[in-house]
């Protein structure tokens, strides 16, 4: 048996043992992915970088790193260049960014590197054991994010492209009420489905998981609209998309192990009402297996990474429940260009190099800017525990970029 059907038994098994033999989507995007065995990332399934399932920032090469370290630096500095400074990576894929991030900083800012305690917090233990092999030169410590003590970080949290890969809660509206939906196999189907409707057949080998959908599973999923503001209720019927209630857990945990510092959050999605809206009918949900993007999570169980875009507003406001105040959130492309992309640009001008290493540097520079890609992904600060005059300073990442001054 490959993996695959090996994991879509075990997802059988849980759905059979689970009141009324059904589990909500979260609890099969969370199984296909994090299973301690089979899930995606916890297997060599997973396969990250330009020739496997999707890419990054940080597989373009160093700049992305060593632009956020410009970053942290001043970070360090406004905080009062404390020691130790912890710098939190979290969900850190093979280890490439802290790795381009810890040699720029050795390199340029010596003073800030003996202040720096490097975390990383990894769900995925082969990643992690990948991590360490890549940062064995580095002193870097491996945590969850449970084990961390309440209040007792001073620096920053980050991530690239974590929250994305939270699991997520799916919903429907149909006579304009929210039903979640919840995953079952056709074997296990109640014969009598209302006021479930099964809403589509998705099969794999022997095993056809179904959706149905029914009643939400937490009353979490109603109120998050109330958080974000936006009124679903006019939305059309069939109107389909996603809740990330795993994200404001994760962020009420964040919040609370933070004493002094910053959240730095780099992924792809929208504010709310940009997020949730009638002509994004279908959500945002999407499968990378082999480079190639779809929307069929049924398939692949366990090889393929399952996405969904963030809502920025969520994070925001229940940051603000949290304690966390929002400093500012901006495009990728300028917040990169703050950071001096614009003079890494411009210095290829002056480079003597071989015109096709040239030009391979200038497209690398030109995609983490690319508004309808890495460019437009969003990145939102927030803070906590600072002064007012340390809350004062403006982020050298959240200024208008040189080249876009009049
Ligand atoms: C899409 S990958 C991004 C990897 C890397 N940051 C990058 O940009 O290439 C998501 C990462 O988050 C990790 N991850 C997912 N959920 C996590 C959690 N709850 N805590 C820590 N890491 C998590 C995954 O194992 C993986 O390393």
């Amino acid at each position: 048996m490959n993996s695959n059907s090996a994991l879509s038994e075990i997802i059988t098994d849980h759905i059979v043992t689970s009141p009324q033999k059904r589990i909500t989507f979260a609890e099969f995007m969370d199984m296909a992915l994090y299973h301690p065995e089979l899930g995606y990332y916890s297997t060599r399934a997973v396969n990250l970088g330009k020739q496997g399932d999707f890419f990054t920032s940080i597989h373009l090469g160093a700049d992305f790193g060593e632009l956020l370290a410009v970053q942290f630096v001043q970070m360090w500095e406004i905080l009062g260049r404390p020691v130790p400074f912890s710098m939190v990576e979290m969900g850190a894929g093979q280890g490439l960014l802290a790795l381009d991030i810890l040699k720029y900083i050795q390199q340029q800012y010596p003073d800030f590197f003996n202040a720096l305690d490097y975390v990383i917090v990894e769900k995925s233990p082969v990643l992690r054991q990948e991590q360490q092999q890549r940062l064995q030169e580095f002193s870097v410590r491996w945590f969850n994010l449970e084990e961390i003590p309440s209040h007792s970080i001073t620096g920053c949290f980050f991530s690239n492209e974590l929250v994305d890969a939270l699991p997520v809660h799916q919903f429907v509206l149909e006579q304009g009420k929210l039903w979640e939906i919840y995953v079952t196999t056709r074997q296990n189907l109640t014969p009598n489905p209302s006021p479930q409707a099964e809403r589509g057949v998705r099969s794999h080998q022997n095993i056809e998981f179904v959706e149905i959908s029914g009643t939400p599973s937490t009353s979490k999923l109603v109120e998050y609209f109330d958080l974000v503001g936006v009124n679903i209720s006019d939305f059309p019927e069939n109107y389909r998309s996603e809740v990330n209630l795993a994200a404001l857990d994760w962020l009420s945990m964040v919040a609370d192990r933070l004493q002094r510092g910053y959240l730095l959050t780099i992924d792809y999605g929208y504010i709310a009402n940009r997020y949730y809206n009638p002509r994004r009918s279908q959500g945002t949900l999407q499968c990378y297996y082999h480079h190639q993007r779809h929307n069929d999570p049924y398939i692949n169980i366990g090889q393929q990474d399952i996405t969904a875009h963030v809502d920025f507003t969520a994070l925001e406001r229940w940051g603000e429940r949290c304690g966390l105040d929002k400093v500012g959130f901006t495009e990728q492309a300028l917040f990169l260009m703050a950071l001096g992309l614009g003079e890494r640009i411009a210095a290829l001008s002056y480079t003597q190099q071989p015109i096709s290493q040239l030009l391979r540097r200038r497209d690398v520079l030109h995609q983490l800017l690319d508004p309808l890609g890495l460019g437009g992904f969003g990145v939102l600060v927030q803070r906590k525990g600072l002064t007012t005059q340390e809350a004062a300073q403006a982020l050298k990442g959240l200024s208008v970029p040189e080249q876009m001054k009049m």
